[in-house]
């Protein structure tokens, strides 16, 4: 037994396994099973009335998938963790727990596209009163909230362009009208920003990014307390989406999280450079990036976010015609979606990601036509600067005469 709390790195890399309860194996063993032996009938029973503790059938849980939610668990602060299918199937499975017809959910006002679409065509269609209000603002929250609000949902920073909602404000509001307060921090990952630890109730993670980090597995985690986690565990997961978490894909997950302090380190530097430096260029008229004196709400950024994380978004003066010409040009940075990868991805949220608003719904919540989203990589730095300097637009050379 250590007599000191482990830091994060070493949580994420220790927590909740003993090689020798495992036969001395280094790494822990992948549980490729469906279903589990019960010892006698009685047992079996037993497990089913939760009176008995153990593996029933692996749409429940299983032990592959337990060492995952007990680490991010721990990492994220939390007493339980729930591993899902994806991002998608994490915050789907919450909803359909906490949220009956009639409930109120308040939403920021820039969410991830299929997060948005979620929301605003799948819960309004069975009668949940979807509510969207500028969270950067939280008395914003204070002057429409009612005894209808159940949940609180938003993104810190947000997907695509960065905005930020300071979590601890917003929680003290919902919290005095018994609403629960969701983050998703897909974006921040725990080693930068930890929400439960300023108030909010559940966390929820695309582990798809930066705690996979490999752009290898689509995979989803939230975290809460042990109340709440197994309310998603036995009804959104189990039965009402089925979005369970594949063991060899928590495998994978728990790999990426014993470097995600290494990585994030990596891609908040890089990122704060070449933040920096697009400030700078010809051509860009506005860069949001956490880290920046010019980012309007530094003072969110600061109270809680360790680093400023991995993720840039700017606009070129020439819009998006100017936007897509430069994405053309780029020979190392790769043209997909998703984030949190080794490589530095680009990608145009308007027509990808968010193309799940119309036009309209666009400018209402704050996404710009001309935005483009840069997820920075691992690369040797100068290989990316490079890349963008080629392919950002040039200077015009004054003639002589
Ligand atoms: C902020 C955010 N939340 C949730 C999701 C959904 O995650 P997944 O693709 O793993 O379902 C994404 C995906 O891009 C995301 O960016």
């Amino acid at each position: 037994m250590r007599n000191r709390p482990d830091s994060f790195a070493t949580r994420a890399i220790h927590h909740g396994y003993d090689p020798m309860e495992n036969e001395g194996a280094l790494t822990p063993p992948l549980h490729l099973t469906s279903t589990f032996a019960f010892e006698t009938a009685e047992a079996g029973g037993e497990m089913f009335a939760g009176e008995r503790a153990g593996h029933i059938y692996s749409r429940i849980s299983n032990p592959t998938c337990e060492l995952l939610e007990k680490r991010i668990a721990v990492l994220e602060g939390a007493e339980a963790g729930l591993a899902l299918a994806s991002g998608m199937g994490a915050i789907s499975a919450t909803m359909w727990t906490l949220l009956a017809p009639g409930d109120e959910i308040i939403l920021d006002k820039t969410l991830y596209g299929c997060t948005f679409s979620f929301m605003q065509h799948g819960l309004a269609k069975f009668g949940v009163i979807v509510t969207h209000v500028d969270l950067t603002t939280p008395e914003n929250l204070a002057a429409v909230i009612s005894d209808k609000t159940k949940v609180v949902y938003f993104e810190t920073p947000a997907n695509p362009n960065m905005r930020l909602v300071n979590i601890e404000a917003v929680s003290a509001i919902a919290h005095a009208h018994d609403a629960y307060v969701v983050v998703d921090n897909t974006y921040a990952t725990p080693y930068l920003t930890q929400p439960i630890s300023h108030g909010a109730d559940i966390v929820v993670h695309s582990a798809t990014k930066y705690l996979g980090g490999h752009g290898d597995v689509i995979a989803g985690l939230l975290v809460g307390s042990t109340e709440l986690v197994s309310e998603i565990r036995l009804s959104g997961m189990k039965d009402m989406t089925g979005a369970v978490m594949a063991p060899f894909n928590a495998m994978l997950i728990l790999r990426g999280l014993k470097t995600l302090e290494l990585r994030m380190d990596r891609h908040c530097a890089s990122a704060g450079t070449i933040a920096t430096l697009l400030e700078q260029s010809y051509g860009v008229q506005k860069v949001w990036y956490p880290g920046l004196d010019s980012f309007e709400q530094r003072g969110v950024a600061k109270r809680q976010m360790a680093q400023f994380g991995g993720m840039i978004a700017f606009e070129l003066g020439g819009g998006i015609d100017a936007g897509r010409s430069m994405m053309n040009k780029l020979q190392l940075i790769t043209r997909a979606v998703s984030l949190g990868d080794a490589e530095t991805l680009v990608q145009h949220p308007a027509s990808m990601t968010h193309s799940t608003y119309t036009p309209e719904e666009r400018a209402l919540h704050g996404i710009s036509e001309g935005l483009v989203r840069l997820s920075i990589g691992l690369e040797g730095i100068d290989d990316v600067i490079f890349d963008l300097e080629q392919a950002l637009p040039k200077r015009p050379v004054r003639s002589a005469a």
